[in-house]
Protein backbone atom coordinates (compact mmCIF):
# COMPACT_ATOMS: atom_id res chain seq x y z
CA UNK A 1 0.00 0.00 0.00
CA UNK A 2 1.41 3.26 -0.86
CA UNK A 3 0.28 7.03 -0.64
CA UNK A 4 2.86 8.96 -3.01
CA UNK A 5 6.04 8.86 -4.56
CA UNK A 6 6.15 4.88 -4.38
CA UNK A 7 10.34 4.60 -3.93
CA UNK A 8 9.70 1.88 -1.48
CA UNK A 9 7.72 0.36 -3.39
CA UNK A 10 9.83 0.46 -6.45
CA UNK A 11 12.56 -0.85 -4.11
CA UNK A 12 10.73 -3.92 -3.16
CA UNK A 13 9.89 -4.80 -7.21
CA UNK A 14 13.45 -4.14 -8.10
CA UNK A 15 15.02 -6.27 -5.06
CA UNK A 16 12.11 -9.11 -6.15
CA UNK A 17 13.55 -8.43 -9.86
CA UNK A 18 16.90 -9.45 -8.14
CA UNK A 19 15.93 -12.58 -6.48
CA UNK A 20 15.94 -11.41 -2.77
CA UNK A 21 12.62 -11.56 -1.71
CA UNK A 22 12.35 -15.38 -2.86
CA UNK A 23 8.96 -15.98 -0.34
CA UNK A 24 6.88 -13.40 -2.09
CA UNK A 25 5.15 -12.43 -4.43
CA UNK A 26 4.10 -9.17 -5.16
CA UNK A 27 0.83 -9.15 -6.15
CA UNK A 28 -0.78 -5.94 -5.79
CA UNK A 29 -0.49 -2.12 -4.80
CA UNK A 30 -3.43 -0.72 -3.24
CA UNK A 31 -2.93 3.29 -3.48
CA UNK A 32 -5.32 5.85 -1.31
CA UNK A 33 -4.47 8.74 -3.71
CA UNK A 34 -5.30 8.96 -7.80
CA UNK A 35 -2.14 10.81 -8.51
CA UNK A 36 0.13 8.75 -6.57
CA UNK A 37 3.35 8.12 -8.94
CA UNK A 38 3.27 4.41 -7.33
CA UNK A 39 0.21 3.98 -9.58
CA UNK A 40 2.94 4.21 -12.84
CA UNK A 41 5.48 2.42 -11.14
CA UNK A 42 2.77 -1.31 -10.93
CA UNK A 43 1.81 0.15 -14.42
CA UNK A 44 5.32 -0.54 -16.06
CA UNK A 45 6.31 -3.60 -14.45
CA UNK A 46 2.32 -5.04 -15.29
CA UNK A 47 1.59 -5.51 -11.03
CA UNK A 48 -2.25 -4.96 -11.03
CA UNK A 49 -3.12 -2.10 -8.94
CA UNK A 50 -6.72 -0.59 -7.14
CA UNK A 51 -6.80 3.08 -6.21
CA UNK A 52 -9.18 3.22 -3.67
CA UNK A 53 -9.32 7.02 -2.35
CA UNK A 54 -9.78 7.75 1.52
CA UNK A 55 -10.98 11.43 1.31
CA UNK A 56 -14.46 10.58 0.42
CA UNK A 57 -14.40 7.87 3.10
CA UNK A 58 -14.67 7.02 6.97
CA UNK A 59 -11.42 5.27 7.83
CA UNK A 60 -14.14 2.42 8.73
CA UNK A 61 -15.21 2.24 5.38
CA UNK A 62 -12.05 2.89 3.52
CA UNK A 63 -10.39 -0.13 5.99
CA UNK A 64 -13.47 -2.27 4.84
CA UNK A 65 -12.89 -1.75 1.41
CA UNK A 66 -9.51 -2.59 1.45
CA UNK A 67 -9.78 -5.65 3.45
CA UNK A 68 -12.30 -6.81 1.17
CA UNK A 69 -10.06 -6.52 -1.83
CA UNK A 70 -7.49 -7.87 0.22
CA UNK A 71 -9.77 -10.90 0.98
CA UNK A 72 -10.78 -11.33 -2.78
CA UNK A 73 -6.90 -11.59 -3.88
CA UNK A 74 -5.82 -13.80 -0.91
CA UNK A 75 -3.29 -11.64 0.58
CA UNK A 76 -1.48 -12.68 3.17
CA UNK A 77 1.37 -9.93 4.42
CA UNK A 78 0.82 -6.00 3.50
CA UNK A 79 3.57 -3.43 3.15
CA UNK A 80 3.22 -0.19 4.26
CA UNK A 81 5.68 1.35 1.33
CA UNK A 82 5.24 5.38 2.22
CA UNK A 83 1.40 4.82 2.95
CA UNK A 84 0.11 7.64 4.46
CA UNK A 85 -2.67 6.98 6.60
CA UNK A 86 -3.51 5.07 9.99
CA UNK A 87 -5.53 1.60 10.23
CA UNK A 88 -7.93 0.92 12.15
CA UNK A 89 -7.52 -1.82 15.38
CA UNK A 90 -10.12 -4.34 13.14
CA UNK A 91 -7.44 -4.28 10.11
CA UNK A 92 -4.61 -4.29 12.72
CA UNK A 93 -6.05 -7.61 14.11
CA UNK A 94 -6.92 -9.55 10.55
CA UNK A 95 -3.84 -8.77 9.25
CA UNK A 96 -1.82 -9.28 12.54
CA UNK A 97 2.26 -9.24 12.87
CA UNK A 98 1.40 -9.74 9.08
CA UNK A 99 1.42 -5.89 8.32
CA UNK A 100 4.86 -4.44 7.45
CA UNK A 101 5.77 -0.39 8.08
CA UNK A 102 8.85 1.45 6.66
CA UNK A 103 9.47 4.71 8.88
CA UNK A 104 12.09 7.35 8.30
CA UNK A 105 13.69 7.15 11.75
CA UNK A 106 15.22 5.58 14.43
CA UNK A 107 12.24 4.26 16.27
CA UNK A 108 10.77 4.73 18.92
CA UNK A 109 11.75 8.63 18.12
CA UNK A 110 10.14 10.42 16.10
CA UNK A 111 6.96 8.58 15.54
CA UNK A 112 4.35 10.29 12.93
CA UNK A 113 4.18 12.24 9.46
CA UNK A 114 6.90 14.45 10.61
CA UNK A 115 9.91 12.42 11.59
CA UNK A 116 12.97 14.51 9.55
CA UNK A 117 11.69 17.46 10.83
CA UNK A 118 11.22 16.61 14.40
CA UNK A 119 14.80 14.69 13.89
CA UNK A 120 16.24 18.20 12.68
CA UNK A 121 14.05 20.47 15.34
CA UNK A 122 15.77 18.15 18.44
CA UNK A 123 19.10 18.60 17.27
CA UNK A 124 19.73 14.18 16.97
CA UNK A 125 23.51 13.49 15.28
CA UNK A 126 22.18 10.32 14.43
CA UNK A 127 18.61 9.10 12.83
CA UNK A 128 18.08 6.22 10.69
CA UNK A 129 15.01 4.29 9.71
CA UNK A 130 13.27 1.61 10.97
CA UNK A 131 11.33 -1.46 9.52
CA UNK A 132 8.65 -3.36 11.60
CA UNK A 133 5.61 -5.05 12.30
CA UNK A 134 2.28 -3.07 13.01
CA UNK A 135 0.74 -2.77 16.00
CA UNK A 136 -2.66 -0.84 16.98
CA UNK A 137 0.23 2.63 18.20
CA UNK A 138 1.56 5.00 15.68
CA UNK A 139 5.02 3.48 14.38
CA UNK A 140 5.17 1.87 17.92
CA UNK A 141 5.27 -2.04 16.80
CA UNK A 142 7.84 -4.72 16.97
CA UNK A 143 11.26 -3.51 15.13
CA UNK A 144 12.75 -6.16 12.84
CA UNK A 145 15.35 -4.26 11.02
CA UNK A 146 16.86 -0.70 11.67
CA UNK A 147 19.97 1.36 9.80
CA UNK A 148 21.31 4.76 10.98
CA UNK A 149 22.48 7.50 9.66
CA UNK A 150 24.74 10.77 10.66
CA UNK A 151 23.45 14.11 10.30
CA UNK A 152 26.07 17.14 9.29
CA UNK A 153 25.66 20.24 11.04
CA UNK A 154 23.71 22.18 7.65
CA UNK A 155 21.52 18.93 7.66
CA UNK A 156 18.38 20.18 5.88
CA UNK A 157 14.87 17.92 6.02
CA UNK A 158 15.45 17.30 2.20
CA UNK A 159 19.15 16.20 2.74
CA UNK A 160 18.18 14.22 5.48
CA UNK A 161 15.68 12.42 3.88
CA UNK A 162 17.49 11.74 0.89
CA UNK A 163 20.35 10.35 3.12
CA UNK A 164 17.16 7.94 5.13
CA UNK A 165 15.64 7.16 1.92
CA UNK A 166 18.77 5.65 0.09
CA UNK A 167 18.66 2.38 3.28
CA UNK A 168 14.53 2.52 3.58
CA UNK A 169 15.35 1.01 0.27
CA UNK A 170 17.81 -1.63 1.39
CA UNK A 171 16.29 -2.47 4.56
CA UNK A 172 12.23 -2.90 3.69
CA UNK A 173 13.06 -5.84 0.88
CA UNK A 174 15.10 -7.50 3.76
CA UNK A 175 12.57 -7.14 6.07
CA UNK A 176 9.60 -8.44 3.72
CA UNK A 177 12.03 -11.33 2.98
CA UNK A 178 12.27 -12.41 6.55
CA UNK A 179 8.74 -11.88 7.44
CA UNK A 180 7.55 -14.08 4.02
CA UNK A 181 10.19 -16.77 4.82
CA UNK A 182 8.39 -17.53 8.20
CA UNK A 183 11.28 -16.71 10.07
CA UNK A 184 10.27 -14.38 12.27
CA UNK A 185 9.38 -14.75 15.63
CA UNK A 186 7.78 -12.43 17.50
CA UNK A 187 7.33 -12.13 21.59
CA UNK A 188 6.00 -8.78 22.68
CA UNK A 189 8.05 -6.84 21.33
CA UNK A 190 10.80 -8.56 21.19
CA UNK A 191 11.90 -10.20 17.33
CA UNK A 192 14.29 -12.90 17.04
CA UNK A 193 15.36 -14.15 13.70
CA UNK A 194 15.35 -17.89 13.31
CA UNK A 195 18.36 -18.91 11.57
CA UNK A 196 17.78 -22.29 10.33
C1 LIG B 1 9.31 7.31 3.05
O1 LIG B 1 10.30 8.11 3.64
C2 LIG B 1 8.61 6.49 4.10
O2 LIG B 1 9.46 6.05 5.12
C3 LIG B 1 7.64 7.51 4.65
O3 LIG B 1 7.18 8.21 3.52
C4 LIG B 1 8.17 8.16 2.50
C5 LIG B 1 7.53 7.57 1.30
O4 LIG B 1 8.36 7.55 0.19
N1 LIG B 1 6.62 6.86 5.42
P1 LIG B 1 8.01 6.68 -1.10
O5 LIG B 1 6.55 6.97 -1.45
O6 LIG B 1 8.22 5.23 -0.77
O7 LIG B 1 8.93 7.17 -2.16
Amino acid sequence: MASGRGSNFQALIDAAMRGEIPDADLIHLIVNKKDAYAIERAKKHEIGYTIITSHDKTRKEFDQSVLKLLKELNIEVVVLAGFMRILTPEFIDTYRNRILNIHPSLLPSFPGAHAHRDAIKYGVKVSGCTAHLVDKGIDSGPIIMQTSVTLSDQETEESLADKILKYEHQILPKALQLLCSGKIVVNGRHIKIRSD
